[in-house]
């Protein structure tokens, strides 16, 4: 099956590497408002291919996402220091007004996967501006992988025997949801407890915080965050293109809010096949709500 990716930025390129070492598609596609820069970026990666997956991996123009299942669309400008996902808006809306219907015209098919931040209120805007097409964004599910790998370093566990979610708005209102949080399927605390480790509201307080604050803290190193979005993309699509039905805590618009936010969905051939409430305490659920309303505002900017 073969998978378009649009804007072949760190992000873009890093999710296309990502497709290809984990094989998850036999065709790949990158393009570019810099066609030599989507060559160049298919070039490298498809040299990873022979020793890796055997993905073929190209580059071209809108007309080269022809047939493509899933189109990854990670076009338009990143934050840099100090700047919030949601700073981003103006710029990345432009792009994506010019861009999605060049995508959605090339790509019958393609069910579209947003990546550009802020990634909520613009998986919006895609569903808007591609009425027939199945939409859906990372949301956060880099953020769950987050909360879900902090955990796991305190609890001496592989992180994929941890599970937790993050959910609302990728980004500074997100929830952190402790009650959906286990391992090894014991609530945290409980397993902590159970296992005499160091569990207190510091070492609670530490996790929230290295969830939240992770992305800015390696935008303070790097300039950029590109390996675990990449990662989380891949992850999605290969939900998508196996039907896989995998709970994901993507982002996709959402009437019992109103808005594009993350909540566990079930991700299969048609993108979201279904959306569940989890049952979450009083505190999370005011905090899930507000998260709701930061984006119904945003989003009222962009009307
Ligand atoms: C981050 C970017 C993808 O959280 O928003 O790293």
């Amino acid at each position: 099956m073969k998978v378009g990716v649009v804007g072949t930025g760190l992000v873009g390129a890093t999710a296309a590497y990502a497709l290809t070492l984990r094989g998850s598609c036999s065709d790949l596609v990158l393009v570019d408002k810099d066609p030599q820069r989507a060559q160049a970026e298919a070039q490298d990666i498809a040299h990873a291919a022979p020793v890796s997956s055997g993905t073929r991996v190209g580059s071209g123009g809108d007309a080269a996402l022809a047939d493509c299942r899933v189109v990854v669309v990670a076009a338009g400008a990143n934050q840099q220091p100090g700047e919030s996902r949601l700073d981003l808006l103006d710029k990345n809306a432009a792009i994506f007004r010019e861009v999605i219907p060049r995508v959605a015209e090339q790509a019958p098919q393609a069910v579209l996967l947003i990546a550009t931040n802020p990634v909520d209120v613009l998986t919006d805007l895609a569903t808007r501006l591609a009425p027939d097409h199945a939409v859906l964004g990372s949301g956060t599910v880099l953020d769950s992988a987050r909360f879900r790998h902090l955990i796991a370093e305190r609890a001496g566990v592989d992180a994929t025997h941890v599970h937790g979610y993050v959910l609302g708005e990728h980004g500074d209102s997100e929830v952190l949801a402790w009650s959906t949080a286990t391992v090894a399927g014991l609530p945290v605390a409980d397993f902590m407890r159970a296992r005499k480790l160091d569990w207190s509201e510091a070492v609670r307080a530490g996790i929230d915080a290295g969830t939240r604050d992770a992305a800015a803290a390696i935008i303070q190193g790097k300039r950029a965050t590109y390996y675990g979005i990449g990662a989380a993309l891949a992850r999605i699509t290969e939900a998508i293109l196996g039907d896989r039905r995998a709970v994901l805590t993507v982002s996709a618009p959402t009437p019992h809010y109103g808005v594009s936010l993350s909540l566990p969905r079930i991700v299969g051939a048609r993108g979201v096949e279904d959306t569940l409430l989890p049952t979450l305490t009083a505190e999370e659920q005011a905090a899930l709500n507000a998260s709701a309303e930061v984006l119904r505002e945003t989003g009222r900017q962009l009307a």
